[in-house]
């Protein structure tokens, strides 16, 4: 088939491409190349067999000649940092939103060329995970943890009613969506305007909610990126990983080749079509575990630094349910942590990493982001 991967140039996105090329797909990509990700350069690992659009997905006729004869559309093109969003607001909502509207726009005017149109979305958008409160015997929902609480270092979710500390359970798509930066936001714009107008137009649409994904190509100079590919950078650089809270928190860690798995399933399942759903693996790993395996991995003896401080707008927990994949996909993790840090680690060896850690989180303090 013919198919526009937007973003394809970027850490998921250019591992989507090759697993559509690996599969005898015609791949076309349409990328801005953000200068934050790339540095001046076009990245040396883009699919040589691709064709490549360099052009901001909020180019209405860029967009419309990318989308020439194509049949099938993944929709990867983001401004992902969560901290910078919370102050380049403008930046963010232009490129995810606005990008979204202006492809959406494009789409709908040759509304019967396309089979199938995929979309990156983000488990950002539940904001906290999933709780039980063995107490009272209930599921919750909680929001965000308050300043004050977070102040008195009192990382864990609390009960409501009866006070007692909340458990992570496995976060299914029928949470409540409480996103929590304008990143968030914006991701949850991006699912949304992409199944509601897909329906509307009879296009078949899927939306994939990744949880925290690592992998080879993730951004090592971008310090607003995730926190695999922070530390990994830190240690390259003999600095320790900054840990904030206590290290305690945990995410659902899934290997970008589970996440290109799951995305080449949604053009095959007819049954996903018009639904969001949630791609991780269902295993919690806490920030500190991570830190100390990367560090291990890369044969550095430094501890992390646990600094106590603590980012506006993160969530304690928020672990995968991943039924409703396994059953409308027939979606499995296959990647294990280790396997997956092992391969990450073997690539990150030979990667220069300017460290920027330390002045993005000046700059988050500076903005009370980070306190
Ligand atoms: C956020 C987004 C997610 C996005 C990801 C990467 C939310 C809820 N989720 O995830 O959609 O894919 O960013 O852009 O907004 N940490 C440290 N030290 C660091 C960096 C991070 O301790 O130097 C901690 C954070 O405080 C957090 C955890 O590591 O508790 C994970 O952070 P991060 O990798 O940024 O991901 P999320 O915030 O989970």
């Amino acid at each position: 088939m013919n198919i526009l991967v937007t973003g394809g140039a970027g850490f998921i996105g250019s591992h989507l491409v090759d697993g559509l090329i690996e599969r005898g797909h015609r791949v076309r990509i349409l990328d801005s190349l953000v200068g934050q990700v790339h540095g001046d350069t076009v990245p040396e690992f883009l699919n040589k067999d691709a064709e490549f659009i360099k052009a901001d997905v909020c180019d209405a006729g860029a967009v419309a000649k990318a989308l020439d004869g194509i049949e099938v559309i993944y929709h990867e093109a983001a401004e992902v940092g969560v901290g910078q969003s919370m102050y380049e607001i403008v930046r963010y909502v232009k490129a995810n939103d606005l990008g979204t509207a202006v492809l959406l726009e494009e789409i709908i005017k040759r509304p019967t060329q396309f089979k199938k149109l995929v979309v990156a979305s983000s488990m950002s958008i539940y904001g906290e995970g999933a709780y039980s409160c063995d107490s009272c015997n209930e599921t919750v929902y909680p929001q965000l943890r308050g300043n004050e609480q977070l102040d008195a270092h009192e990382w864990e979710l609390k009960c409501e009613d009866c006070d007692s500390t909340l458990k992570p359970v496995g976060t299914s798509e029928i949470k409540p969506l409480f996103p929590t930066s304008v990143y968030a936001v914006s991701k949850q714009d991006q699912e949304q305007y992409c199944i509601c107008v897909g329906r509307a137009y009879k296009i078949p649409t899927v939306a994939l909610r990744y949880f925290n994904v690592y992998g080879t190509r993730q951004a090592l100079s971008n310090p607003y990126t995730g926190v695999c590919a922070i530390f990994s950078a830190r240690l390259l650089n003999n600095q320790s990983p900054v840990i904030f809270e206590d290290g305690g928190q945990t995410r659902d860690f899934v290997h970008v080749s589970d996440i290109v798995q799951a995305n080449l399933l949604a053009l095959e399942s007819d049954k996903a079509n018009y639904q969001a759903i949630n791609i991780g693996t269902g295993r919690p790993i806490s920030v500190k575990e991570i830190a100390q395996m990367l560090a291990k991995g890369l044969g550095k003896d430094i501890e992390p630094e646990i600094v106590g401080k603590y980012r506006e707008g993160d969530i304690r927990h928020c672990i995968s349910d991943i039924a409703k994949a396994k059953k409308l996909l027939g979606y499995e993790p296959k990647v294990h942590l280790e396997e997956g840090l092992f391969g990450l680690l073997d690539w990150v060896k030979n990667q220069n990493a300017d460290d920027h850690v330390a002045a993005a989180t000046e700059e988050l303090a500076m903005r009370q982001l980070v306190k």
